[in-house]
């Protein structure tokens, strides 16, 4: 066993982890953060995507020992003192949300595309675009909405930011 620490959504913590483990176990079975989910398992379907130093990574595959001393932000740090945070806020007015199954990953690749816009001083000023939404998804699945909805509603959440 390895002792790992890390900040997980703002908070310094520690656990100790086998070393061949990846993230999304870790963060399940060691914290109880359930909303990162194992689809796919091989890096395919985005359900399991939680952000490590702001970029959105699956961490079905990604190593839990490479997130020593780094910050891991998942679903469940989202909401702020109880609320919503503008992008669940906008999932939930579009209709963005079916079974939910790719929701927290959807939200957290959405947050690092968003995160990043705002920024960046070059992309601070500009309109998101709808291609540019559909690149930042890219690796998110939906079997339920069309994409449609969800594409709305980051287009919302932009101009709340
Ligand atoms: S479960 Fe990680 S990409 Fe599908
Ligand atoms: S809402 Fe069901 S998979 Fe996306």
């Amino acid at each position: 066993m390895t002792k790992l620490t890390f900040t997980l959504n703002g908070d310094q913590v520690e656990t100790w982890i086998e070393e061949h483990e990846m993230l999304l176990d870790i963060l399940r079975e060691n914290f109880n953060l359930l909303g990162a989910r194992e689809g796919c398992g091989m890096g395919e379907c985005g359900a399991c995507t939680v952000l490590v130093n702001g970029l959105n990574i699956n961490s079905c595959l990604f190593p839990a020992l490479e997130v020593e001393g780094q910050m891991v932000e998942t679903v469940e740090g989202l909401q702020n003192a109880g609320k919503f945070h503008p992008l669940q806020q906008a999932f939930l007015d579009n209709g963005a949300s079916q079974c939910g199954f790719c929701t927290p990953g959807m939200l957290m690749s959405a947050k690092a595309f968003l995160d990043e816009k705002q920024t960046n001083p070059k992309t601070v000023a500009e309109i998101v675009t709808e291609a540019e939404i559909k690149r930042a998804l890219a690796g998110n699945l939906c079997r339920c909405t069309g994409y449609f909805q969800i594409i709305d509603a980051v287009k919302a959440a932009a101009k709340e930011q």
